[in-house]
């Protein structure tokens, strides 16, 4: 028998106890689980080893050897696609196809495919969400010289991330890297997106017994909209008096804002010297997620991360002046406020799963508590009032 070839990234199983020479939809393992997934060709198939997960796709070589090499280099440009975690070659399997080959990636705590999203045939009050969602995606993928060339409603993968939706690439078969994306090059990618999305909805339209009248055909324009605007606003460059330099401030807190980092900012004099031209050049969309890690070493996704270091602010407030640092302030708060109420959480009949996100449900609950009251509601009562009413999550716009 043939031995297949693997290539697998630190601190994973080798996989090694896998049957690599049999196709994988013939499997017949104990650690193979079922979970759902979206739309796809090709086989996919999970294998839980401990509390990690992994997703293993089988496709022919060539398509595999771009799409793990593709999301390994994107994630080292720290864009939101799956961590891939192995590639196995089996050039003896399907010769025709130059051979049969996997791809291994990590499964992503607590995402679900879009068919969760759906309501009724359509995706109702998260729909704005969605847009937004899928304009910040095309957005950092774009910065970061991804053209992906098959963005659809099945090819991501949905969190929840506060009151946002979290979305994060998943099928990297089609991506062709770049130093840079010329506008050309960005825009078929939206006419993709644009044509890909519009047949999901089609889908869901018939699925759901609807036509392809009732089908929402908007949505891809939509993303684009948003994605026009977010573009806009990280690349343009603004031109400051040589005594405004308190505008890169400005520009610097405006992306930070929109959750972007600032990688550099460069200033260029223009008009003889009588304006600067401020370029800057925007980072990953994790400004706060690497805030609170740093500070806390908790992890969030990014708009989860902005309202519990809005928490730890509160907190820092409530406990008034203080003289020790702001580091010892936060591991501080996470021993005696974060974590307490984490443990509580998971003792909740819904509180499994992500907690993260159940504790940003609660900030939300207590932030409406005390604003109906006109008074800060403590923890405990607040807790005690959000778990009466249901553990309600953040209102849908
Ligand atoms: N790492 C992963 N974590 C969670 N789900 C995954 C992962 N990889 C794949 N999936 C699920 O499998 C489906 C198919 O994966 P995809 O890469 O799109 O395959 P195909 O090339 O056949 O379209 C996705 O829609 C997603 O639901
Ligand atoms: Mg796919």
């Amino acid at each position: 028998m043939p031995t297949p070839h693997l290539t697998i990234l630190p601190n994973n199983p080798d996989f090694l106890d896998l049957p690599w020479s049999e196709p994988l939809a013939d499997w017949k393992l104990p650690n193979l689980v079922e979970l759902p997934t979206g739309v796809h060709r090709h086989v996919v198939r999970f294998a839980a080893y401990g509390e990690r997960i992994y997703a293993i796709k089988e496709l022919p070589l060539r398509h595999a050897r771009n799409e793990f090499t593709s999301l390994r280099i994107l994630q080292e440009r720290r864009a939101p696609v799956v961590e891939a975690v192995g590639l196995v070659e089996r050039a003896w399997l399907d010769p025709r196809e130059e051979g049969s080959a996997a791809v291994i990636t990590r499964y992503l705590d607590y995402a679900f495919p879009y068919r969760e999203l759906i309501t009724g045939g359509d995706f109702g009050p998260r729909r704005a969400q969605l847009l937004d969602g899928f304009a910040g995606l095309l957005v950092e993928l774009h910065l970061r010289g991804c053209f992906w060339g098959d963005c659809s409603l099945s090819n991501v993968l949905y969190r929840y991330d506060a009151a946002a939706l979290d979305i994060t690439m998943v099928d990297g078969e089609t991506v062709e890297l770049h130093d840079v994306l010329s506008a050309g090059q960005r825009y078929s990618d939206l006419e993709i997106m644009v044509v890909n999305v519009a047949g999901g909805m089609a889908d869901i339209a018939a699925e759901s017994g609807g036509s392809i009248d009732e089908a929402d055909m908007t949505l891809g324009a939509e993303v684009i909209h948003r994605y026009e605007r977010l573009w806009e606003e990280l690349n343009s460059d603004w031109l400051i008096g040589p005594d405004e330099r308190y505008r890169i401030t400005e520009r610097t807190a405006r992306l930070n804002d929109l959750g972007f980092e600032v990688a550099g900012v460069e200033l260029e004099p223009v008009e003889n010297g009588r304006r600067l031209r401020l370029k800057v050049e925007v980072g990953g969309r994790s400004y706060h997620r690497h805030r609170l890690s740093q500070l806390t070493s908790i992890e969030a996704t990014e708009n989860q991360a902005r309202q519990i270091l809005a928490d730890l602010r509160y907190h820092e407030a409530k406990s008034g002046p203080s003289s020790v640092n702001k580091a010892v302030e936060a591991i501080r708060w996470r021993i005696g406020v974060f974590e307490p109420l984490l443990a509580e959480i998971e003792k909740l009949p819904g509180g499994t799963g992500d907690t993260v996100q159940l504790y940003c449900d609660f900030l939300h609950h207590r932030y409406t508590l005390s604003h109906d009251r006109g008074r800060d509601v403590p923890n405990d009562e607040a807790f005690a009032h959000w778990v009466a009413a249901g553990m309600p999550g953040h209102p849908l716009p």
